[in-house]
């Protein structure tokens, strides 16, 4: 690039002009891998921009220096620190006073993207007159707001509603879901999609002859009339209840309210908008998601990148959960072979591959390159060049036991050998090897293409390295990795087995099973208890739960029995505690009399709580952070609670306590509070 002369530099960005009169403003945030707007990145443009305006250029590029993207939203670690709602009310002023002065500049102004372009970054492309964004894979652009429990707050939502027009608009904000740069010009959020190569001379031909705005169509705008607009925003809310109730998510209901009744008037709109984020920004759903947002983070970070990426991962079994894995990490960019008994069960494995890519890849060049890479080995030929090996074969010590002494001769010295057990101890397994230290479990959860979490588990035997190396290898394949301690149920399903044998109770006791599901659901879990077994399979949860029977003082309620031996299995055999029909389960509602127990739903979510903290006394996980993140992600627990630990906390530790001890008093001794307890309830005290 022609960059001419260097105007002004500051810590975050630099001003270039060029001899044509043109500004180049680049971002580069100092000592982060990643832009994001910050409060310090917000004053420095603000004052770049109030030079700006008192020596208008002919034309101004925002871009980005850095290689992985343009902006990736705002500074989220900042939305914690606010101590009161005046407080963030200001800071998202200054945002709102900033991006005008990047509308009102007396010249063109283009946002010439690659890369992420998200939340604020995509606000500020919006106040842009033009935005050009690089047609690549990498290129992601969105207002994922709404996941961290709030909705555009720098006038994204009034400046995307203008461009985007009200139904796209919405959706995109609704949804919080991100584009590529060419849906995202379909969409009118950005008006060029453009090859890397041409993206310099792209801005250059725009700022030297900047083409007509084309209005939005007239019947876009239509929709934007006050006596439409109840109609809509009606249809609108009946849309989102579905997957999200108002009482724990406010944001989305707050974003049709703001449109509903201001989008006539911007300057309103515009007020309106930062006041309801900035409420939404100390309310408790907000915060408890950007903690989310953290905790994943954290996890992330556990998968720090290694040296020497693997390369070849070998799976052997490729029943449900191999041939899924496999299919996984070819998705993600290794070359894998797929290792089998039976020749039909890896052609099982490969069209179950093939389903998923097509609706993942879409394109069918795509699709066959990542089938390429997935290779059926009945022999295991393969098994001699992999840098990860996974088995994934019967749950039963000796068979396992037995692979591992043939396979280990073969494999490469440093390879990685990996368990996906649910429920044998690693130091059992790691018996049949010379080198026991190599073996790691890296648990991966049904089904795998949808569950973000990874139990990565350390053996007494397991090196440190080489939990690492899973921990890194999980991360590589777009999974959060949780090291947990070999104890029986690791973490996840120790926790969830209490919570679904209550739910049976439940219906032993007569609740109907909508009542259970429905308490559970409006809890804040994504599914009921029921439900979610039938899903699991009755067979599986039977199976989990005789085994974590033997350590846990646990016992299996005769129910769920029955129905396995009856092959009522759940969903895969069309009835379990449900009736399926067309994959759904039949759900009937209970007699309108009916008054469900009032404790109902305390008996399901306590028993998680009590569990979770006996995991944190045996030293399953680190710590309560690492057992939110693991309960979040890996059962999908009220994410706007925080997780379960969090939520203990925001309750009232004490509260809780007693309120176990009377359900202990009522229902028996699978009530009693873990010894582990006494350690938070003097911590809450502690804290006063
Ligand atoms: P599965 O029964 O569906 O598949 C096992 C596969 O291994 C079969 O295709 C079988 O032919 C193959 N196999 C058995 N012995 C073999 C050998 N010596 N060499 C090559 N292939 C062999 O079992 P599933 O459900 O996939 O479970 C596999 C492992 O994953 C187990 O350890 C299980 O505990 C664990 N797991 C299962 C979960 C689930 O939801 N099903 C969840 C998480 C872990």
């Amino acid at each position: 690039m022609d960059t001419g002369m260097t105007d002004k530099t500051y810590k975050h960005w630099q001003l270039e002009q060029d001899e044509e009169n043109f500004v180049w403003l680049h971002l580069d945030k100092a000592d982060s891998s990643t832009n994001t707007l910050s409060e310090a990145v917000l004053m420095e443009l603000e004052d770049a921009l109030n030079y700006l305006h008192r020596q208008p250029p002919r034309g101004l590029v925002i871009r980005s220096a850095k290689e992985n993207g343009f902006i990736a939203g705002a500074d989220i670690g900042e939305f914690t620190h606010f101590e009161s709602q005046h407080a963030a009310l200001e800071a998202i002023q200054r945002g709102h006073r900033i991006f005008n002065l990047l509308e009102s500049l007396n010249c063109p102004t283009i946002a010439l993207i690659h890369g992420y372009c998200l939340g604020g970054g995509m606000e500020m492309a919006l106040a842009c007159r033009y935005r050009i964004a690089e047609d690549s894979p990498e290129t992601r652009l969105g207002l994922p707001e709404v996941r961290l429990g709030i909705h555009p707050g720098f006038g994204g939502t009034v400046r995307a509603l203008k461009a985007a027009g009200p139904l796209t608009a919405l959706n995109i904000m609704l949804t919080g879901r991100s584009f590529s740069a060419r849906a995202a010009k379909k969409m009118r959020l950005v008006h060029y999609a453009v090859p890397r190569r041409h993206l310099l001379n792209a801005a250059r031909s725009i700022l030297r002859k900047p083409p007509k705005q084309t209005p939005l169509p007239w019947w876009l705008k239509l929709l934007n009339h006050r006596l439409l607009r109840p109609w809509i925003a009606k249809y609108m809310v009946k849309t989102v209840a579905k997957k999200a109730a108002r009482a724990h998510y406010p944001a989305p209901y707050a974003l049709i309210d703001l449109w509903q009744h201001y989008a006539d008037d911007r300057e309103q709109m515009l007020r309106e908008e930062a006041a309801s984020v900035a409420s939404l920004l100390v309310g408790k759903t907000a915060q408890n998601l950007i903690r989310v947002f953290g905790l994943q983070e954290t996890l992330k970070g556990l998968g720090r990148k290694l040296d020497g990426k693997p390369k070849y991962v070998h799976v052997i079994g490729g029943g449900v959960m191999g041939g899924d894995i496999a299919a996984w990490c070819a998705l993600q960019g290794y070359q894998v072979s797929i290792q089998d008994r039976e020749h039909e069960t890896l052609g099982r494995v490969i069209q179950r591959a093939f389903d998923l890519y097509k609706k993942r890849l879409k394109k069918p060049r795509l699709i066959s390159t990542t089938l390429d890479r997935l290779m059926p080995d009945l022999p295991g030929h393969a098994l001699a060049r992999a840098d990860v090996v996974i088995e994934a074969i019967f749950e039963d010590v000796e068979v396992k036991r037995e692979l591992f002494r043939a396979i280990e001769p073969q494999m490469k010295a440093d390879a990685l050998l990996c368990t996906n057990t649910s429920s044998i101890p690693l130091e059992a397994l790691a018996e049949a090897l010379k080198k026991p230290e190599r073996l790691v479990g890296l648990h991966f959860f049904n089904p795998v293409a949808k569950m973000p979490l990874i139990e990565i588990v350390r053996g007494k035997s397991s090196s440190e390295e080489n939990v690492q190396r899973a921990s890194a290898f999980a991360k590589s394949i777009s999974r959060l990795p949780l090291p947990v301690t070999s104890s029986p149920g690791f973490l996840v399903n120790r926790v969830l087995m209490p919570y679904l044998i209550e739910a049976v109770i439940l219906a032993e006791e007569g609740v109907p099973l909508k009542v259970i599901d429905d308490e559970a659901v409006e809890f804040g879990m994504p599914m009921g208890p029921i439900e979610l077994a039938d899903t699991v399979g009755l067979d599986i949860c039977l199976k989990v739960a005789d085994i974590l029977s033997q350590n846990m003082d646990i016992s299996v309620p005769e129910k769920l029995r029955t129905l396995v031996e009856r092959s009522q299995l759940g969903k895969k055999t069309g009835q379990g505690f449900y009736a399926f029909k067309k994959g759904k389960p039949v759900k009937t509602a209970p007699d309108k009399d009916y008054i469900p127990p009032a404790d109902l739903q305390e008996r399901l979510i306590l028993r998680m709580v009590n569990e979770v903290i006996a995991c944190l006394r045996d030293g399953v996980v680190d710590n309560a952070d690492l057992a939110d993140a693991g309960i979040i992600f890996g059962t999908g627990f009220a994410p706007f609670r925080g997780g379960p630990m969090h939520y203990l906390q925001d309750r009232g530790t004490q509260q809780v306590y007693k309120m176990l001890e009377q359900l202990q008093q009522r229902y028996g001794q699978r009530f009693t509070p873990d010894s582990g307890w006494q350690q938070w309830l003097e911590q809450e005290a502690d804290n006063g």
